[in-house]
């Protein structure tokens, strides 16, 4: 069923109109955002629609084709609402509670992006919504302002401590583009990607790996950072470069902390130099920055599992120029740089390897690089 059946079928009338917004792959910098470094997603073609029309003042009811109940909400406040429809609700409050007069909605929800695989499933929900309801009420909010009203959404009221990629990807990135975005300041430069026409794809390895212990291990993640960066006397690890970096590590004790830092500020000098080398054109030499980001998460970060570190190993034996796991970590999707005419070999290299280690079949495509959240 699409949004707009759902909407007729619930609502018995039609939508004013329909927004989407996009699931992302992070190529490169992961877990820099919430230490204040640098990203570089890009947007998928699979994409959240939400059907919307307006409705009474301060009377919100959404529906979603793969949920039995609709759910309505008056004004609430963090945590009142909570499931799926919490992020919904939570971007309503983050909305009122920055001063905005929010249209009352009725919402229809359909989805392309895969819930659990570290697309960002949530931060498309939020953004497609966030994206209908300032047009409804146009609402006077530029877009670079967008993703932190969302991330507040999902930071307070929903009560997960994420960062600003997500809700940044999918809000802001373009097609062909990908979106190079610096999480201190919110400046962004859009970079062309269109590896198509390089002979180049980006295949998607969805691990399928059951997400486990991620709320609890991204806090402490994040927390282990803070606290460093607190150690050093810095506002946030994006504050210490690479040659800056053993000194850094020589002031803290404990070595968990240390490889942690470490994956932070190698990592934010990993996007710095691939956005260098995709301005240059030299797309195939971003290939040992990826493979080399993926050795940090797994060794430094510890945020991989053995299902993505095998997708990776395998792509890169069959061939790929780099590959890595992208998202927050603990299951999730690998993606891999490879000449286009590889993909089945690729493909069939991954699957076996999964085969021989007896994990559940992944999922593999070739994403390209997609529109951010708009009216349709
Ligand atoms: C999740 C979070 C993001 C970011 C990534 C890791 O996707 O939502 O804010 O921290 O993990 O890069």
């Amino acid at each position: 069923m699409t949004a707009a059946d759902l909407f007729r079928k619930q609502f018995d009338s039609e939508p004013a109109g329909f927004w989407a917004a996009p699931g992302r792959v992070n190529l490169i910098g992961e877990h820099t955002d919430y230490n204040d470094g640098f990203v570089l997603p890009f947007a998928l073609p699979q994409r959240t629609i939400a059907a919307v029309s307006p409705a009474p003042a301060g009377e919100w009811t959404v529906c979603s084709t793969v949920e039995d109940e609709p759910v309505s909400f008056g004004p609430t406040e963090p945590g009142d609402v909570s499931g799926w429809a919490g992020y919904v609700a939570g971007i309503v409050w983050s909305l009122r509670d920055a001063g905005f007069d929010v249209p009352g909605a009725r919402i229809a929800i359909d989805s392309e992006v895969p819930v659990g695989s570290g697309l960002s499933s949530s931060a498309a929900l939020e953004s497609s919504v966030l994206t209908a309801l300032i047009d409804l009420g146009d609402l006077d909010i530029p877009l670079e302002r967008r993703p932190a009203l969302a991330q507040r959404a999902e930071n307070v009221y929903v009560g997960a401590p994420t960062g600003i990629l997500d809700q940044s990807a999918s809000i802001r990135c373009q097609e062909g583009r990908a979106l190079f975005l610096d999480c201190r300041t919110y400046e962004v430069d859009q970079i062309p990607f269109d590896l198509a026409a390089e002979g180049l794809a980006i295949l998607v390895i969805n691990s399928n790996a059951p997400h486990q212990h991620v709320d609890g291990e991204y806090g402490a993640r994040r927390k282990s950072c803070e606290e460093a960066a607190h150690i050093l006397g810095v506002p946030a690890l994006r504050d210490i470069s690479v040659d800056g970096l053993a000194d850094a590590l020589g002031k803290l004790d404990d070595d968990v902390m240390r490889r942690r830092v470490r994956h932070i500020v190698t990592e934010n000098q990993r996007v710095l130099d691939t956005v260098e080398l995709l301005r240059a054109g030299r797309t195939r030499d971003i290939g040992p920055l990826l493979t080399a980001s993926h050795a940090s998460m797994r060794d430094d970060f510890e945020i991989t599992v053995p299902q993505v570190d095998i997708a990776v190993e395998s792509a890169l034996s069959a061939g790929a120029y780099g590959a890595r796991m992208t998202g927050g970590g603990f299951g999730g999707c690998v993606l891999a740089l490879i000449d286009a005419a590889r993909a089945d070999e690729t493909v069939a290299a991954v699957e076996a390897a999964y085969a021989g280690a007896s994990f559940t079949a992944p999922t593999c495509w070739i994403a390209t690089a997609g529109p951010g959240a708009t009216r349709l």
